[in-house]
């Protein structure tokens, strides 16, 4: 049976483990300069219905490292659902690569890409998760703190896509998470009724408190622009910065899965500040995805 990487949830604990240990190793031979032509003469179909800096060239690079070859599907070239329904073109694609990657509005789009391909379906995001980030993410804690054992993460902000990506990892995973969002931004009920491990408040200082990682994402995600205006006055208090740090652990680290809005949920002298890892976490996005793709192709 293949396997598809659509949401947190398609992976069992010890399988990201395994995910991470291959993204060490495929990290490590790309840094050495070894080759490591796992997937060659494999093609990947990147469909995107949104716009991308990081999954693109992320995926991109890393089909071209493991020997194998991309292919970037425009918004405009396939019009999902417009030229022709999702099963079709699941059933097309299936016929001539190896994997397809989805960045998609509708978290159903990349379902029935899933059910209808007979190939892997990876998730590059949807309105409901961004797993691969979340991966990437907690892959790069990993390497700056040695493990996810007794980790407080917060996240500060919207509960989005990116957020209920942490809170079904934290399920899977069990590490703390705490969450500030404006009442009414909470990340989805679903996923938050079966969480043991999420605090949700609507004051960023509870949330950072104690926290070993403080995170945030921009205030209105891809599809919501309409709401931009709004949304900047309703999280004006949700903004990570000097200030609001004044609070936190000594050894915190900063996330963000960018792009990142500077000057609205966080400051330039955060971001580029001594505890920001956020282009480590962008970093690791080539590596995690290489090992993604790597895994699901070999193991089933
Ligand atoms: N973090 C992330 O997914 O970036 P892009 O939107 O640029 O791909
Ligand atoms: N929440 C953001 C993440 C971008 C990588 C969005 O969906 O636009």
């Amino acid at each position: 049976m293949k396997r598809d990487f659509l949401t947190m949830e398609c992976l069992k604990k010890n399988e990201i483990f395994e995910v991470f240990e291959l993204a060490k190793k495929l990290k490590e031979s790309q840094k050495k300069g070894i080759e490591h032509r796992i997937l060659k003469d494999k093609t990947l179909a990147m469909v995107f219905e949104k716009p991308s800096l990081r999954t693109r060239v992320t995926f991109e690079t890393g089909m071209t490292q493991l020997g194998g070859h991309a292919i970037y599907l425009a918004p405009a070239d396939i019009q999902l659902g417009k030229r022709e329904s999702v099963p079709d073109a699941a059933l097309n694609l299936s016929r001539w690569v190896d994997i397809i990657m989805a960045r998609v509005f509708a978290h159903k789009t990349v379902e029935d890409l899933a059910k209808n391909a007979t190939i892997p379906v990876i998730n590059g995001l949807s309105d409901l998760e961004h797993p691969c980030q979340i991966m990437a993410d907690l892959f790069t804690v990993t390497e700056h703190k040695g493990s996810l054992e007794n980790i407080t993460l917060a996240f500060v902000g919207d509960g989005n896509n990116v957020c209920n990506s942490f809170v079904a990892a934290s399920t899977i995973l069990g590490f703390r998470l705490h969450i500030a969002t404006p009442a009414g931004y909470e990340p989805e009920r679903n996923y938050t009724v079966r969480a043991k491990n999420v605090v949700l408040t609507n004051e960023p200082r509870e949330a950072i408190r104690n926290a070993d990682i403080i995170y945030t994402d921009v205030w209105a995600s891809m599809g919501q622009e309409i709401e931009a205006e709004k949304r900047k006055k309703t999280f004006s208090r949700f903004q990570i910065n000097s200030d609001l740090l004044r609070d936190a652990k000594e050894d915190h680290l900063i996330m963000h899965c960018l792009p990142a809005h500077r000057g609205e949920e966080i400051t330039d002298e955060v971001i580029d500040g001594p505890h920001s890892i956020v282009f480590d976490e962008a970093e690791n996005r080539l590596h995690i995805q290489k090992s993604i793709m790597v895994w699901l192709c070999q193991k089933y």
